[in-house]
């Protein structure tokens, strides 16, 4: 009888290996149905400087402290995270340390399933979460925008290294598996256009609810309680909720969060400039104004 318990066991833990094999394996984009799209795509580099801007690419991507062009996304400035110690990559066009010689399936599969060239899972630290929702011709122009940028070698950067870091990469497989949502944004025809590229650049490119929205039980942004805040992903603190931020009497109005998101500390909105939001602001401001005034509408249309 034990023998044949421990058969059974054997057999179960086998079967639960090959399954999770298969459901933490990778998931790329279809290669036939988004070649199409990329072969049509008119480049628009404006539009992909603003991409930038909106994503908080420099953010994590900036360098190391004491490395001249602070303001080239080269990687390696330290970034804190409750799994580890991360050091983001370098994302300028250099061709032996960075991305210049990505193809653009390559790029869209990093952005929009979070999966490198071999195949590996990138850790959600990677904000691929929101920016798998920007639409294909986006990307593409974020792409063709990054390749502008001077090509930095990055070889004397620090590179992650996580304990049991090729386990956990096919832990992520799975836990995409089970949560990660890579529906492109859809606008909803019966709000205004500026409400429409507020939820846009809100939802996709800027990323704002891995930190003003809860997770769930996944760890996933729960949308059904979307910017109602919540504990700091990067693990200190909390999170604001954006929700009745006019009743709360936090903000006048669409003109005044508009200041907020493009002036921040300096015209003395001071609840904006810590806990990363900071450097969201400062990334905000260089956006075109109907961009950020979009986003106020779109945040104050949550009452
Ligand atoms: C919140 C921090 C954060 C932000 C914001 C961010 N990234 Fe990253 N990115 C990372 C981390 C961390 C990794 C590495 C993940 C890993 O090792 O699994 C990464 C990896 C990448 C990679 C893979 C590079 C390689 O060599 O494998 C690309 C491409 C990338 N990011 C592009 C971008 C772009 C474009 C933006 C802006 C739209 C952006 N990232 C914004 C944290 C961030
Ligand atoms: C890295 C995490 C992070 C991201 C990403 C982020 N925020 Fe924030 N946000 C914060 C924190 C923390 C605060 C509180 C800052 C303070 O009190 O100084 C805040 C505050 C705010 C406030 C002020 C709320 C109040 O009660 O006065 C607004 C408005 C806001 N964020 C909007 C946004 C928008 C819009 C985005 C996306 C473009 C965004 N945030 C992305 C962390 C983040």
């Amino acid at each position: 009888m034990k023998k044949k318990i421990a058969i059974l066991v054997a057999a179960l833990g086998i079967a639960g290996a090959v399954a999770f094999y298969f459901i933490s394996g990778p998931n790329p984009l279809d290669e036939t149905a988004i070649s199409t799209q990329i072969a049509s795509h008119k480049v628009d580099l404006k539009n992909g400087q603003i991409l930038y801007n909106a994503g908080g690419c420099i953010s994590c991507h900036r360098p190391a402290k004491g490395v001249k062009a602070q303001n080239l996304p080269s990687g390696g400035a330290v970034l804190k995270t409750p799994v580890g110690l991360f050091f983001p990559p370098n994302i300028t066009p250099d061709e032996k340390t960075g991305i210049g010689r990505w193809s653009s399936l390559q790029f869209l599969n990093a952005m929009k399933r979070g999966l490198s060239p071999e195949g590996k899972h990138y850790f959600p630290a990677f904000p691929y979460t929101s920016y798998t929702h920007m639409s294909v011709g986006d990307l593409l122009d974020l792409q063709a925008y990054l390749n502008t940028l001077k090509p930095v070698d990055a070889s004397e950067n620090k590179k992650t290294s996580l304990f049991g870091e090729d386990l956990l990469r096919r832990g992520v497989g799975g836990w995409k598996w089970l949560g990660l949502q890579t529906n492109e944004f859809e606008p909803q025809p019966s709000q205004s256009a500026g409400w429409n590229r507020g939820a846009y650049l809100v939802t996709g490119p800027g990323h704002c609810s891995e930190c003003h929205t809860p997770r769930n039980f996944l760890m996933v942004s729960d949308y059904s309680r979307i910017l109602q805040g919540g504990p700091h992903p990067e693990g200190k603190g909390k999170v604001p909720s954006l929700v009745g931020l006019v009743k709360r009497k936090k903000f006048k109005d669409i003109e005044d969060l508009n200041s907020a998101l493009r002036f921040g500390e300096i015209m003395g909105y001071e609840d904006i400039s810590s806990g990363g939001m900071g450097e969201v602001q400062t990334n905000m401001s260089k956006l075109p104004d109907s961009d950020t005034r979009a986003i106020a509408e779109y945040i104050l249309s949550f009452k």
